[in-house]
């Protein structure tokens, strides 16, 4: 198991910062690349940000999104968002030249042991978000990488090209097969395992999505022994370990008492060897 690390430690501030681009990638899905050197340059793969979407106390909370891109040489980072309610609504419409207070960087990372050789991405809808950044480091590090990602249907597809050009190998699937594997992208993750087989010791999986895809990442890591990292979502007040709002049961080898850890802090990478996924 490769220990995962916490943020509770490392200094995070709230940072002005300017939207330089808000783009519509695909129906319903945003990105938006903020320009703020400082934070560009702390953020890694698997953090996130929580960030207050408007001046003013409408909503209350900030919300939360993971780092999708960062390019500290040019001093920007992107985030990439689904439009679920009113925050992201109000996301959706920032224009370029306005200013967010962002707080971060928040959580912990994906991590790359020493002798990783081939990296296994899962990503189901906008779990997608977190994994580019994490393929552009895996690339960095000349690690064989192949990007697992299923969606409803073809049209929700997004970044495939960012994918490419960093080098990883995508495998698609759809709920009609049209394109890629029929069926969820977890079904596909198995049928390549039964096909090609994966070098346990040298393999990592990285996963990011809705819980049930999750769990079924988790089980695919327990029956295969193949170690899991998954990137979890929870419902946050403050982002950094104040309110409590964002703890998920774990369980620890040797302890069959579940503790909780807090998602913001601890997580939002688990091992999947410890955490239990909520709904
Ligand atoms: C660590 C972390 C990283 C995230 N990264 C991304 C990302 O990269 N891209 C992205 O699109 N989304 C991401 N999310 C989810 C994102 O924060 C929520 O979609 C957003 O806060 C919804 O805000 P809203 O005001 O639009 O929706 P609301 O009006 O607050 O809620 C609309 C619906 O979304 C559900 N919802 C709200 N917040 C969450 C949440 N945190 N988890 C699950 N369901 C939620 C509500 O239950 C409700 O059904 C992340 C969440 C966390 C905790
Ligand atoms: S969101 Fe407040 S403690 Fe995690």
């Amino acid at each position: 198991m490769i220990p995962v690390t916490t943020n509770a430690s490392k200094s995070i501030a709230d940072f002005r910062c300017e939207v330089i681009e808000n783009r519509l990638v695909v129906p319903s899905i945003h990105r938006i690349r903020f320009h703020q050197p400082l934070l560009a340059n702390q953020v890694q793969p698997g953090q996130f940000i929580n960030i207050r979407v408007q001046e003013g106390s409408v909503p209350l909370l900030r919300r939360p999104f993971s780092i999708h891109r960062s390019n500290p040489a040019a001093g920007w980072f992107e985030i990439l968002f689904d439009i679920r309610g009113t925050g992201t609504k109000i996301l959706s419409e920032t224009l370029s030249g306005q200013w967010l207070s962002i707080l971060g960087p928040l959580g912990n990372t994906f991590q790359l042991p020493s002798h990783l050789k081939r990296a296994i991405m899962v990503a189901g809808g906008i779990g997608i978000a977190p994994m580019l950044f994490l393929a552009e480091i895996l690339r960095d590090k000349a690690i064989e990488t192949e990007c697992y990602y299923g969606v409803r249907e073809a049209s929700q597809f997004c970044c495939l090209d960012d994918f490419k050009a960093t080098g990883v190998t995508l495998k698609l699937a759809t709920e009609d097969g049209r394109p890629g594997f029929k069926g969820y992208v977890t079904q596909l993750l198995q049928s390549e395992f039964q096909r090609q087989g994966f070098v346990i010791n040298e393999t990592i999986l990285f996963a990011c999505g809705p819980p049930a895809m999750l769990r079924a990442v988790q089980k695919f890591a327990r029956e295969t022994g193949i170690p899991a990292q998954l990137s979890l979502e929870a419902m946050m007040g403050c982002g950094f370990g104040v309110c409590v709002g964002c703890a998920v049961p774990v369980r620890k080898e040797n302890n069959p008492e579940p503790q909780y850890h807090l998602v913001c802090q601890q997580g939002p990478i688990f091992n999947a060897e410890e955490v239990i996924i909520p709904d």
